[in-house]
């Protein structure tokens, strides 16, 4: 076996942030960038050798010529094996499931997620330990140590693998599958939901979904399961096939990049009765009724107060988690069924060890995310399955359901406001000046509005006793409603603030008032506490999901 090795200098910057290292395909294309930081990783595990890893990626741009990068590398890192998807393809929750069904070291899944593909878009890169799971913060610090004084990277001299068709190669010693990476991931899901339900209310009359993949690496999970196995007609799922730079959109499944789909819904000459989307890795997902979008804090909190409709949660839920963030009205549910549930810090790292030990079996983001014990990521068609169970069995309409939760267990009113590309310096400032004023702000009342706990939040893992510390700012207030404050992690270009506002409505007769109308005195509240204005020079947010 021909090892090469290569002397390189550490780039700065390598740090992993909420979800692996992001940036600019321009950055990660400079010479020996990607192979610095898989040296990294590859430098940062040990007993890898004859180990099985799983490589696979959204398709964006730079994925082709990544993964036969990293094939290379693998080889001269020990591995005996690497499982890849068919043209380098694998949506990071059928990477996570691919990972825990073959018992796999690890994985390492390509992808910048909902960020936009292309040359002049993003890329990224993360390790995934082996129960499937993004690999924790331990690991990702010692990846970013290790980038840091990194001296040489090494691979094995070979030709490229073909990814084209299904088969084994080999590069060096390193046996290469490449495998349906659609299988696996639709075998399981079908053993959580009830297909034949499902299959039943596709067929009703009346009954008419879209699934807009929106050219992203979910077209062929949803054709396979929606069109295929579940029998929706052909033309189910739109943007299906995906491409390299995502058709020149922006694959974030909510109501401003997803718009087309939401105004479809809107209007009752489409007869849909259901919309779904889902992001750039297929972890992320949308669900929109006729004329309705559901909240994903909400859609969390619907799931599982209707955990029962789907076969593989009937028997009970051992608990839940949230971000913290994320809105509080899957706490209300927890309660109501009297079930733990967690509140954590930011990403999907830290649901991987309460999954592990079973503490809980549903978890999700406000960011569009949720899932389950059945695979270590967000799960995007899981939480469109999901809903399709739920509407199966209820027979209802996705506004009525929501709605009906509403009166049970009030409504958590939410929204999340993002001032993106704010230069860094005035960010840094921003929290500093926040973070000074917290000791004050208990007690007092702001806008008419009483401040109970304000606090920086930090988390402390209930299992491996790991602390996480600066996750975000929290200022709660009296009746369940509150404002967060926090950087964002994945971003490429300078920092984006988000300001997290919710507002606890228990008054039924209130429920339908539109949500940035209710939460403005809370938009009040958090300038005046942030000085949003003052520091940033931003009088709007950018983005308003
Ligand atoms: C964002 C979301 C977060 C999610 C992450 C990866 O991170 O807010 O919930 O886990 O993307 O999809 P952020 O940019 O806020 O750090
Ligand atoms: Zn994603």
């Amino acid at each position: 076996m021909n090892v090469v090795t290569v002397s390189t200098q550490p780039f700065t910057g390598q740090k992993p942030g909420t979800s692996g290292l992001r940036k600019k395909v321009k950055v990660f294309a400079q010479p020996g960038y990607l192979e610095n930081f898989v040296q990294s990783i590859f430098d940062s595990l040990s007993g890898q050798e004859g180990k099985t890893l799983v490589l696979g990626g959204d398709g964006r741009y730079l994925n082709d010529t990544a993964i036969q990068t990293i094939l290379r590398m693998a080889a001269a890192a020990g591995f005996g094996k690497v499982l890849i998807g068919q043209g380098g393809i694998l949506s990071t929750p059928a990477a996570s499931a691919v990972i825990r069904k073959h018992a796999a070291f690890g994985g390492i899944i390509l992808s910048a997620s909902h960020n936009s593909g292309g040359p002049d878009g993003d890329f990224g890169i993360k390790y995934n330990l082996a129960n499937g799971g993004p690999a924790n913060e331990s690991f990702t610090e010692a990846v970013y140590r290790r980038t840091q004084s990194i001296g040489a990277y090494r691979y094995v001299d070979a030709p490229d693998v073909d990814l084209g068709a299904l088969g084994v190669a080999a590069v060096g010693e390193m046996t290469v599958q490449v495998i349906d990476p659609v299988a696996d991931h639709a075998d399981l899901l079908e053993t959580l939901f009830d297909f034949e339900r499902i299959a039943a209310l596709l067929a009703r009359p009346g009954f008419r979904m879209c699934f807009d993949a929106m050219h992203a690496v979910t077209g062929p999970y949803a054709r396979e399961i929606l069109e295929r196995r579940l029998g929706a007609p052909a033309g189910t799922v739109v943007n299906g096939v995906p491409l390299p730079d995502f058709g020149g959109g922006h694959p974030d499944p909510n109501p401003v990049y997803a718009a087309e789909l939401v105004a479809a819904l809107a209007d009752p000459r489409s007869g849909l009765s259901f919309g779904a989307a889902s992001d750039g890795d297929g972890d992320r997902n949308m669900i929109v009724g006729r004329d309705f979008i559901v909240s994903p804090s909400d859609s969390l909190a619907v799931l599982a107060a209707n955990h029962h409709c789907a076969p593989a949660y009937a028997g009970g839920l051992a608990g839940v988690a949230r971000s913290m963030p994320t809105s509080c009205a899957v706490d209300r549910v927890a309660r109501f069924l009297d079930i733990p549930c967690f509140e954590t810090p930011t990403g999907w790292k830290f649901f991987g060890s309460l999954l592990d030990a079973g503490k809980v079996t549903l978890c999700g983001e406000e960011s569009a995310g949720t899932g389950s014990d059945h695979v270590r990521e967000k799960d995007g068609l899981w939480a469109v399955l999901f809903w399709l169970n739920i509407l199966a069995a209820r027979q209802e309409s996705v506004a009525g359901i929501v709605r009906e939760h509403w009166r049970k267990f009030g409504r958590n009113v939410y929204s999340r406001h993002d001032y993106e590309g704010i230069e860094t310096a005035r960010a840094d400032k921003l929290f500093a000046e926040l973070r000074g004023k917290l000791p004050g702000l208990a007690g007092t009342e702001i806008s008419g509005m009483r401040i109970e706990l304000a606090d920086d939040f930090a988390y402390t893992d209930p299992v491996d006793g790991s602390r996480s510390e600066k996750q975000g700012i929290r200022v709660l207030l009296q009746g369940g409603s509150r404002v967060v404050f926090r950087l964002s992690g994945t971003g490429t270009e300078g920092a984006t603030l988000r300001v997290y506002l919710e507002r606890y409505v228990a008054d039924a007769a209130l429920h339908e008032v539109p949500a940035q109308e209710a939460l403005a005195p809370l938009a009040d509240l958090a300038e005046k506490i942030a000085n949003i204005a003052g520091i940033t020079g931003r009088n709007a947010p950018d983005v308003i999901s």
